[in-house]
């Protein structure tokens, strides 16, 4: 473990082992800048963008998209001023990226090596039933399950009260080829990364997978938004 303080943050993760749902609370106790690539590219698909709608057709199938398109889309977004400290330092939390071995080496090249990444263990037979279940908000990103947490209005967002969806990549056989993406494509980083990885064990309640990664961001240093805040609620 550095004695610096990480501000360049990394999750991985199988899809669905709660990396967007860890996210959140990271966010909300450390006041960290959330980089959903996932995510960045759904909006890119739904304003139909011509990068969205190429890569709609991948995110369908359950595919990566190419390097190439994801590295650009990085390497503009982490220059945008939210993703400095005060300092100008670089400062995020990815999520989803990077996701191959070329990407992890363009990260390298931009000066953008993390400084802990944080891989959220979840085994495959898991994963199926937490994806088929989860229905998402198209407005604000927010996650919810129908079993693990259902909102309180059924089929709308706890957060901004949109009509949530089920993600077109969320069915059986979509989930079951993403999941052998991962093991071929994106597992590798984790022993690339294996100086400043943490493992958390994502197979226990949201709460508790928050709780473990939260300790895991103070002892690298990561201030609290507030040091009196809720850290014992997590
Ligand atoms: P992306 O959106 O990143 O999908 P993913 O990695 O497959 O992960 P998910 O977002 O599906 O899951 P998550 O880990 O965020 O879990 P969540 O918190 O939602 O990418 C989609 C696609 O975009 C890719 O397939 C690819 O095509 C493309 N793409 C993106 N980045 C790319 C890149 N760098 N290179 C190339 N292509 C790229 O939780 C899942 C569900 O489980 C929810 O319902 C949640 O409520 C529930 N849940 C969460 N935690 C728990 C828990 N502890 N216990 C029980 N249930 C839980
Ligand atoms: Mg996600």
């Amino acid at each position: 473990m550095s004695s610096r303080i990480a501000q360049k943050l990394i999750l991985v993760g199988a899809p669905g082992a709660g990396k967007g749902t860890v996210a959140k609370g990271l966010v909300d106790r450390f006041g960290l800048t959330h980089l959903s690539t996932g995510d960045m590219l759904r909006t890119a698909a739904t304003a139909g963008t011509e990068v969205g709608l190429a890569a709609k057709v991948f995110m369908d199938q359950g595919q990566l998209v190419p390097d190439a398109v994801m590295v650009k889309l990085i390497a503009e977004r982490v220059q945008e001023p939210d993703c400095r400290s005060p300092d100008g330092s670089p400062r995020f939390l990815l999520d989803g990226f990077p996701r191959t071995l070329v990407q992890a080496d363009a990260l390298q090249s931009e000066g953008l090596a993390p400084d802990l990444v944080v891989f959220l263990d979840v085994p495959g037979e898991a994963i199926v039933r937490r994806l088929s279940g989860r229905r998402t908000c198209p407005v604000c990103g927010n996650s919810h399950h129908v079993e693990f947490a259902p909102p309180t209005v059924e089929g709308c967002c706890d957060r901004c009260g949109s009509a949530l969806i089920h993600r077109t990549d969320d069915h059986e056989a979509t989930i079951r080829h993403r999941l052998a993406t991962f093991e071929a494509q994106t597992s590798p980083l984790i022993s690339r990364y294996g100086a400043v990885t943490e493992r958390v064990d994502a197979n226990q309640s949201p709460q508790a997978v928050l709780k473990a990664a939260v300790a895991v961001l103070r002892a690298y240093g990561v201030p609290l938004l507030d040091e009196k805040g809720p850290l014992g609620q997590a």
